[in-house]
């Protein structure tokens, strides 16, 4: 397996076996991660975070696992002080980021971002999510979370909730776990529902993914509850946002139903579909899967830049 100086675009770049190596090098982080050692072997290496869209975890994340793995970051957390606000093309930003570091992360709000940018830089490209497309390392992190919480995947009840339309982390992750063969709910209102095309992709894939409107009816049957903010700066007009926000909001009283080992997820941030009185309850897992991205970023970070890293000599 061989991930020195891969783009990571989409999850599909993966097979099963790939995801797996990460999950299992990930795991091999927690010492590093927790800060009780402190690792060395991306010294001299550099990371570009090149952040157009507003973020606190993946970028935070990724600068931790490189810092933690001895390496060091330049970049930035909005566009406004770049020469983007002069004019500049992503294309030749990513030119010049690629001459100062040795991998770039990149969030951006438009579809297919990190692809082109992945064309015009000869160091790996990771993509920190592309406007409603994709962000793969959040998948990781999911994955990862959901293994070390369920310690399976397969024919697990997983259902999804809220932004099943413009939410990238619902994109990627049912691709995901579709290859691994969960069984998948998508509970959203029409307007937000999972687009067609995706469904029609899982199908080819051989999942049969369920669409519902309502978890108070379904909730007694999820493993995993994995729920979602409304993206509203995706909406293309305020009107329409509004006949869908607050529309869900879990809380104690509707988990009553729920398996005693239900565990809720988030990628957060969360806005207000989780009550705060969830967070006491040994379902919510959200901050630990936080936590998780460090894990996991460090050992992505590791493949891509040195030569067969199999996560020993920390
Ligand atoms: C998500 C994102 O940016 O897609 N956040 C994250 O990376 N953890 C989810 C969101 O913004 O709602």
């Amino acid at each position: 397996m061989d991930f020195m100086g891969r783009d990571v675009v989409s999850i599909k770049d993966f097979s099963v076996e790939e995801i797996e190596h990460i999950l299992n090098i990930a795991k091999k982080m927690a010492p590093l991660a927790g800060g009780k050692k402190k690792g060395n072997i991306l010294e001299g290496k550099v990371l570009a975070s090149l952040f157009y869209e507003p973020s606190t975890r993946t970028r935070l994340s990724f600068e931790s696992a490189m810092l933690r793995l001895g390496g060091s970051t330049i970049g930035f957390a909005e566009p406004g002080g770049t020469s983007f606000v002069k004019g500049e093309t992503i294309a030749d930003t990513i030119r010049m980021a690629e001459s100062y570091a040795d991998v770039i992360v990149l969030r951006h709000p438009n579809e297919g971002a990190a692809k082109l940018a992945s064309q015009f830089s000869s160091k790996p490209v990771i993509n920190a999510g592309d406007g409603a497309g994709q962000h793969p390392t959040q998948t990781l992190l999911d994955l990862y979370t959901i293994k070390s919480e369920k310690k399976k995947i397969e024919n697990l009840n997983i259902m999804m909730i809220g932004d099943m339309k413009y939410g990238r982390t619902v994109h990627s992750l049912s691709y995901a776990l579709a290859i691994f063969g969960a069984n998948l709910t998508f509970i959203a209102p029409s307007l937000i529902q999972m687009p067609q095309e995706i469904i029609n992709n899982l199908k080819a894939m051989g999942n049969e993914p369920q669409l519902s409107t309502s978890l108070s009816e379904n909730i007694q049957d999820a493993d995993v509850l994995y729920v979602t903010r409304i993206q509203k700066e995706r909406f293309p007009d305020e009107e329409e946002y509004l006949k869908v926000a607050g529309l869900y909001r879990i809380n104690n009283a509707l988990l009553r139903n729920a398996k005693k080992d239900l565990i809720i997820m988030h990628p957060l941030p969360r806005v207000d579909e989780i009550d705060p009185e969830v967070d006491d309850t040994p379902h919510a897992i959200y901050f630990k899967q936080a936590f998780n991205g460090v894990l996991i970023r460090m050992a992505l970070l590791g493949l891509l830049l040195i030569k067969d890293f199999d996560g020993g000599g920390i």
